[in-house]
């Protein structure tokens, strides 16, 4: 293994990050680079390629599938994180079909990861997951050991979970970051969900009154960054105080300098069953783990925070917005 004798040294690690190129791994690169580590990062495409090496980031194309290649592209890195997905745009979301792909980049994809860092002897895996697979609990707060759904949505992260689990018991250090409902610069949902607002649509997708655990991105990659020191584990990344959805409504509609005049779907969202329930379901989750175990802590506390400074970036991106400064 790799990673014991230099992560102890406290000096920077070599590292593998595949889904280095989406919403999380967009910010999550560049804070590892910051903090010292030297990044390796799969790109799918020249112009990924070259977005990563203005990171200061070492791009490789390989098959997120292929276990031989992954195996060698992996050889003398100490950690692999994979935070490969395909999440189905809005429009699509209650397509089935539309999360196959998700599904076999979850399932198969993060098995193969697995498989090839067993082979190339990498010490410790950082897989991520989601926290919407906690059972709906009310007003009451979620922490890891909260008994988990096994809803039909849910099977690629559940997969994906597993295959870290069997790094662990391979004799690695496995780690899952279940995630809550990110948002932020890069993030394609949440870009769509701030044009929304700022067309008075507001969208609150459950019970107005249940709970909401959120990451703004850049803080969901300063937990990756702090991952690479944890014991073998499952860890909430979520920020300190979820939100009801109502207020959740609220604080995006304030970024947006906007008040929702038409708010959907509500409760009525709830009709949908196990296609919506990862986002209907009522989730307070906690983040005292992680910070026991890394010092780690969000940078915006709440979404309230965290949605004001998404507001000014998307402003200086050209995405018409110009946020309250009288309530921040
Ligand atoms: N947990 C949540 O909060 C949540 C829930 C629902 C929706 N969302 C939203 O969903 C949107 C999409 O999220 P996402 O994380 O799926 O997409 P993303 O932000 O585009 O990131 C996915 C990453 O995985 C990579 N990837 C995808 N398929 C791959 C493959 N076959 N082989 C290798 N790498 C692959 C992508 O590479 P490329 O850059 O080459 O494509 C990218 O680096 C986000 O904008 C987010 O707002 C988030």
């Amino acid at each position: 293994m790799n990673d014991a004798r230099r992560e102890g040294q406290g000096s920077g690690m070599k590292v593998f990050v595949a889904g280095g190129t989406g919403a999380i791994g967009g910010h999550a690169v560049p804070a590892l680079v910051e903090q010292g580590h030297a990044v390796t990062a799969l790109a799918r495409t020249p112009e990924k390629a070259a977005a990563l090496a203005a990171q200061h980031a070492t791009p490789v194309s390989v098959s997120l599938f292929d276990r031989s290649a992954l195996a060698a592209a992996f050889t003398g890195h100490d950690a692999v994180i994979n935070l490969a997905t395909a999440i189905p745009p809005m429009t699509r979301f209650l397509s089935v079909k539309a999360w196959q792909i998700n599904d076999r980049v979850r399932i198969e994809g993060s098995a193969a990861v697995v498989d090839a860092a067993l082979a190339a002897g990498v010490g410790r895996l950082v897989q991520e997951s989601v926290s919407m697979l906690y059972r709906d609990q009310g007003a009451r707060w979620v922490d890891e050991d909260a008994p988990i759904d096994r809803y039909p949505m849910a099977r690629g992260n559940l997969a994906a979970e597993a295959n870290a689990h069997r790094f662990s018991q391979a004799g690695g250090t496995g780690v899952v970051l279940r995630f809550g409902w990110f948002y932020g610069p890069g993030a394609a949902h949440s870009e769509q969900l701030f044009t929304l607002a700022r067309r008075h649509l507001g969208l609150v997708v459950g019970p107005p009154d249940s709970y909401v655990s959120s990451i703004h991105v850049a803080d969901a990659a300063t937990a990756v960054a702090a991952t690479l020191q944890t014991p073998a584990g499952t860890f909430n990344v979520v920020d300190d105080e979820p939100l009801t959805k109502r207020e959740y409504a609220q604080a995006l509609a304030r970024a947006a300098g906007t008040a929702a005049w038409l708010r959907g779907p509500g409760r009525a969202a709830v009709l949908s069953g196990d296609r919506l329930t990862s986002l209907t379901r009522s989730l307070r989750v906690s983040n005292a783990r992680l910070r026991t175990a890394t010092g780690w802590a969000p940078r915006y506390p709440s979404a309230r925070e965290g949605w004001i400074a998404t507001a000014t970036a998307l402003t200086h991106r050209g995405i018409a917005a110009r946020p309250r400064t009288d309530d921040r």
